[in-house]
């Protein structure tokens, strides 16, 4: 469904040269559940940006759902992928409904049978009737969430990218969301990218976790072997040692 080889991304400030991301390369299966973990900066969010044709890349091969992705996104291209970000209260609009924030991308992608849409993907994320009409700063950190989600699931996009989806919440909320993309991303169908800090978080809920370090991918392993310590790279061996209460969550 996703396929990068050789992806690099360089970001120009003043003068100086950024390699945000450096030679990736990994393919992301139809129906997987792909993790992105290393530390602040090392480059996680850009791989997702350049896959969503957000940031300018160069790559030798970058393939969306066997096609490959032009720098200029077309609509349908854009309707394939669906991001949701850290921030749920910085990524929706303050002074939209809940219902307003759910018509847009229908109304903009024309589509039918709006209002019965709208009630469904409420319903499917966990929201009762009563959030339909409230505007963002009247729900709770879990809840905006939960319309973020929504808002990119209402297309049925193939694919989902997540980008700390739960790292803005409360530990109790936390699980429950994280418990929400499992059950959703398997009713939908989804392939995923999540991206984290958290090692317990992917090993929960990623097939395989890639592990970035400086803009760089160190290895690629089985959330089974994240799980065991059964890892190849001394990186990632210290990001376990240094994830404490990792075991007791997975
Ligand atoms: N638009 C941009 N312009 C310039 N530099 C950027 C831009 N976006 C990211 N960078 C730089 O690229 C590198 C990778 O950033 P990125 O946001 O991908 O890291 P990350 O792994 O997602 O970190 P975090 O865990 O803190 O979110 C960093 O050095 C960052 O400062
Ligand atoms: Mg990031």
């Amino acid at each position: 469904m996703i396929a990068i080889d050789g992806l690099d991304v360089t970001f120009h400030v003043k003068n100086r040269e950024i390699r945000a991301v450096q030679g990736v390369s990994f393919e992301v299966a139809a129906g997987e559940s792909f993790g992105i973990v290393g530390e602040s900066g090392s480059g996680k969010s850009t791989v997702l940006k350049a896959i969503a044709g957000l940031v300018p890349s160069i790559s030798r091969r970058l393939e969306v759902d066997g096609q490959e992705a032009a720098a200029r996104r077309s609509r349908a291209d854009r309707r394939k992928l669906q991001f949701v970000f850290q921030d749920p209260y910085a990524s929706l609009h303050p002074r939209k409904t809940v219902d307003d924030i759910l018509r847009e991308p229908l109304e903009i992608h024309r589509e039918s049978d709006i209002d019965a849409r709208v009630g469904r993907a409420l319903s499917d994320v966990g929201l009762l009737p009563i959030h339909r009409y409230r505007f963002p700063h009247q729900l709770s950190g879990g809840q905006r969430q939960r319309v973020a989600i929504a808002r990119a699931l209402i297309l049925a996009p193939p694919i989902l990218l997540l980008d700390e989806p739960t790292s803005a919440l409360d530990v109790s909320v936390q699980a429950e969301i994280l418990n929400l993309l499992k059950r959703l991303r398997a009713s939908y169908s989804l392939t995923s990218i999540l991206v984290s800090h958290d090692l317990a978080v992917v090993a929960h809920l990623c097939d395989r976790i890639a592990i970035m370090q400086f803009g760089k991918l160190i290895e690629i392993v089985t959330a089974e072997q994240l799980r065991d310590g059964d890892v190849g790279a001394d990186y990632t061996r210290k990001l376990l040692a240094a994830s404490r209460g990792f075991t007791r969550v997975a």
